[in-house]
């Protein structure tokens, strides 16, 4: 009788699907112990946005975090999400970082290294691989799994062989909005069954509602491994529950064979635990959206362009910017919609709506996709379209990461002269987030509240007063403030106000956002086109244009100021 394996995701892709990746440790720990008796084949507990959250939002020191919960989970194997070559960060790290990032996840208590690159680029993953395989890890490797006419099933098991052939232990589909339908899911798994001899995981959100099902038929083409939630902490956007999961295979020849008594005494706990994050709850997160089957947008980015929309005062364009995105995708040579891509496609849906015209404003990240530093796009980009955004230059052909020097001593000597380094592990700390961690390692980050924060609408604070919320895109969690039209944020006694209303010759923001450069100062002389500020939006850089050649005459920003839509930056006459 062929056994099916539960991963339980509770600790990571759970609540990072639903609650924004904010579970605290001390939330984890007491149930920690009770669910190491389960006999799950491991419990995802790391990696994906934990690390970024904790520093950021929790003032946890997440390399605590996974030492704590290895005092707790003694028999079952810890598992991780590592981004390839991006490890837990969103960005390209050089290989000395991600040696010293997989050898000390494994030495603090990781055992399965689960590692995906978001464009199935292998380039991007086989360092990762090489340097867990040499731990005593079990090393899985990921196909992101995307609906398209280039990711055929020959495409997908063809990636397969080439993972395995690297070594990896096993190998997940990662299917991060429910896309694949029951029978594509057998036919896949059965053609991996057959033609390598891995073991095979299947890894679905439930956002498209297609999922136990799929995961059934995955059961009957001889899947080995399933990924599930305990049910306070699944549907949605998070995985089946488990303990359904485990009720439907009872008796069949893939009964799992975990005891439902058991993981119901664990349930009761998390359904507090859901009571407690219930202000955190994102309500679009707990649904099924069929959306997701025709734009193939995962639930997360859905409710991020929501908000993004309605900072922008353009909710109207909702179904523009949905309808935008397949387009976006195309043209960029159908990424799989996972972190960062999903960001990168998304943020330039939005751009290309509210702009007016297609690619007129441009983020850098997606500049660097079509130069080629995220790695090789799975099917031919559209060449109009790069053209119209990087001109006549010729894409890399190596590996992103080998343009990047080694990096790890000199964040150390960086780390050592602010004073944050106490171990080595804060070294790598600081190299993945060079700006959040300093004030997280020197001790002066604060822990952010429980208490829900207030929806535009629903606030009763007066008018005029920025309200900070947090936006979930696909996992990753952005702050963002609402700012009602015409106020300015001030940050510093030194800032002027930005005129509101049409200013003649005014460089005015297409988006909200934070002014992260600005790029001249007054008295000079700019051409039309010239890039005068960059703006920074959900993580994406943004160029400003001159609208027209002249001499800046005004300029009401500063380098770090929050501006909105239709702001005033600077005046060209
Ligand atoms: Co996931």
């Amino acid at each position: 009788m062929k056994k099916i394996k539960i991963i339980e995701t509770a600790f990571r892709d759970a609540h990072q699907s639903l609650l924004a990746t904010r579970m605290r440790t001390r939330d984890m720990l007491p149930i920690a112990g009770e669910m190491d008796k389960v006999g799950y084949f491991s419990m995802e507990v790391w990696g994906g946005a934990t690390f970024d959250t904790c520093i950021r939002y929790l003032n946890e020191d997440p390399w605590e975090r996974l030492r704590q919960l290895k005092e707790e989970i003694k028999k079952t194997k810890l598992q991780m999400l590592l981004r390839g070559q991006n490890l837990v960060g969103y960005k390209h790290y050089p290989d000395d970082i991600v040696r010293k990032f997989v050898e000390k996840s494994y030495e603090n208590g990781i055992d399965v290294f689960r590692i995906f690159d978001a464009l199935n680029d292998i380039r991007n993953m086989e360092y990762a691989i090489k340097v867990a395989s040499e731990q005593d890890a079990h090393v899985q490797g990921v196909i992101s799994y995307t609906v398209s006419p280039y990711h055929t099933l020959e495409k997908f098991v063809e990636f397969a062989r080439e993972l395995e052939a690297l070594g990896c232990d096993s190998v997940a589909i990662k299917d991060m909005a429910g896309l694949i339908s029951p029978h594509d899911t057998y036919e896949l798994i059965k053609t991996l069954k057959e033609e390598t001899n891995l073991i095979i995981n299947l890894h679905c959100h439930c956002t498209s509602g297609m999922t136990p099902m799929s995961y059934y038929a995955a059961c009957e083409a001889g899947v080995d491994l399933l990924d599930t939630a305990i049910s306070p902490l699944s549907w949605g956007a998070s995985q089946p529950p488990t303990e359904s999961m485990v009720a439907a295979l009872q008796g069949t020849p893939y009964d799992t064979e975990l005891d439902l008594k058991l993981l119901t005494h664990i349930k009761k706990y998390f359904e507090e635990l859901r009571e407690k994050y219930s202000g955190i709850l994102d309500p679009i997160s707990e649904k099924v959206d069929t959306e997701v089957l025709i734009y193939q947008i995962p639930g997360g980015m859905l409710s991020n362009f929501v908000s993004q929309l309605k900072v922008q005062n353009a909710l109207d364009k909702y179904e523009e910017v949905l309808e935008e995105v397949p387009k976006v995708r195309k043209d960029l040579g159908y990424p799989p919609l996972v972190t960062p891509t999903s960001q990168i496609v998304g943020i330039q849906a939005v751009m290309n709506v509210l702009g007016g015209e297609r690619y007129k404003n441009v983020s850098k990240e997606v500049k660097d996709y079509l130069k080629g530093l995220y790695g090789r796009p799975p099917a031919p980009v559209n060449e109009e379209v790069r053209k119209k955004i990087i001109g006549d230059e010729v894409p890399i052909t190596v590996r992103p990461a080998d343009l990047l020097g080694p990096q790890y001593e000199k964040c150390k000597e960086e780390g050592e002269k602010l004073g944050i380094i106490k171990k080595e592990e804060d070294i790598l700390t600081y190299a993945l987030y060079p700006a959040v961690a300093p004030k997280f390692l020197k001790g002066e980050a604060e822990e952010e509240s429980l208490i829900p924060p207030k929806s535009v609408e629903e606030s009763s604070e007066p008018a005029g007063v920025p309200i900070e919320y947090a936006v979930d895109v696909d996992g990753e969690v952005f702050n963002v403030k609402v700012l009602p039209v015409g106020y300015m944020e001030i940050e510093s006694a030194g800032n002027t106000q930005t005129p509101s209303g049409p200013v003649e010759g005014g460089v005015t923001s297409t988006m909200q956002g934070m002014i992260l450069k600005l790029k001249v100062k007054k008295g000079d002389k700019v051409d039309d086109g010239d890039v005068v500020a960059v703006l920074e939006a959900m993580k994406m850089e943004n160029d400003i244009h001159a609208p027209g050649s002249g001499t800046v005459s005004d300029i009401f920003i500063e380098e770090g100021d929050t501006v909105n839509a239709g702001d005033t930056l600077m005046v060209i006459k």
